[in-house]
């Protein structure tokens, strides 16, 4: 494992630890590698980083990166019978295009080492996935859609149902935007089939989501985790905007809510490939229940929705107090 040690990556190296692989984890050593793992200090962004990995072929190497350089290093150094690159649904040219199989159209690839910023998240992706099927070895590359669940550090998918269990008045603030189409993969169900991937030796690209459902579905099963007695109050696109409420992620926002229609295709994604090849995603309610025990566990800030304070003032504001 590149990585290895945070939210994906170390559901990756615990689910190939639980079937018997032994596991080794490179990273810079912020968090810990799982128990039973080999931990190598490195620092891919150091033209030598990888030197504790070079000494013997690998049967598979796994890497989430979102550095061109780190995986054009890693793909010079490493000797491995296959490579897993885990890549993104934000890849594809079009996201306003619904139901894109891995063939539609992509970025173009970024011209660089780094990736800067998320304006160029999926240029970075796309030069990463170019060079990993430049690879002496086969190549496996997994676009996943919004990946939620335990360990979700962005709160993505912990929000809503830690919204409901915790209302901040008599109603929880929802985007009127119910028929909007979302898609979440629980990060247990996605390291399950990547570890898959490498044991079958599944070659190609494949797009791995969880079902398309209208948010106001998936909104109903996280009132249901969340056992909330507040009803919804939903609020048009328009007057969250004027209020300072953004979609997605990120502070003061309602995730899941994909306010661009522009962008709502990549919540759509055609995963018929993965789920042929043995991909099985598990109820969303699972996924929320688990995501939420993450929340009540959270000590730092929550990097996504609405604090109680934000979301009383926006309460104010609609109610002109
Ligand atoms: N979250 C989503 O909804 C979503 C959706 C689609 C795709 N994805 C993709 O899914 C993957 C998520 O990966 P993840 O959960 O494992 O999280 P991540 O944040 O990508 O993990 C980064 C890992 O790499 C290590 N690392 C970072 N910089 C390094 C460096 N310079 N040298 C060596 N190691 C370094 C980190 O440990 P250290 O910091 O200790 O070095 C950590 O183990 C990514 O590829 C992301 O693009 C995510």
């Amino acid at each position: 494992m590149l990585g290895g040690t945070v939210f994906l990556g170390r559901e990756i190296a615990q689910v190939a630890l639980r079937r018997g692989h032994s596991v080794t984890c490179l990273a810079r050593g912020t968090a810990p590698a799982p128990d039973g793992a080999r931990f190598v200090p490195g620092d891919r962004d150091q033209d030598a980083g990888l030197a504790g990995v070079t000494n013997r072929t690998w049967d598979a190497v796994i890497d989430v990166s979102r550095h061109p350089g780190q995986v054009r290093r890693a793909v010079r150094d490493l000797t491995t019978g296959r490579w897993v690159f885990v890549s993104t649904a934000s890849v594809y040219a079009d996201a306003a295009r619904v139901e894109q199989g891995e063939d539609a159209a992509v970025l173009e690839p970024l011209d660089g080492d780094v990736m800067t910023g998320p304006d160029v998240y999926g240029n970075a992706k796309v030069a990463c996935e170019d060079a990993v099927r430049a690879a002496a070895a086969p190549a496996t590359v997994v676009r996943p859609g919004l990946i939620g669940g335990p360990g979700d550090r962005s709160a993505r998918s912990g929000y809503w149902p830690w919204r409901f269990a915790h209302p901040s008045g008599d109603d929880v603030i929802v985007p009127d935007d119910p028929d909007q189409p979302c898609a979440l993969i629980d990060v247990r169900d996605l390291a399950d089939w990547i570890v898959t991937t490498a044991e079958d030796h599944l070659d190609g690209t494949f797009n791995v989501t969880g079902p398309t459902l209208p948010l106001a579905e998936a909104l109903a099963t996280a009132a249901q985790v969340g056992a909330s007695s507040a009803r919804t109050r939903p609020v048009p696109p328009q007057r969250l905007r004027e209020l300072g409420v953004g979609s997605w992620m990120g502070p003061r926002s309602l995730p899941l809510w994909i306010d661009d229609p522009d962008s709502r295709g990549l919540a759509t994604l055609d995963t018929t490939r993965a789920r042929a090849a043995g991909l099985r995603t598990r109820p969303l309610a699972e996924t929320l229940r688990d995501a939420l025990a993450y929340e009540e566990r959270r000590i730092d800030a929550r990097p996504a929705g609405l604090t109680d304070d934000e979301e009383r003032r926006v309460r104010a504001a609609l109610d002109g107090t």
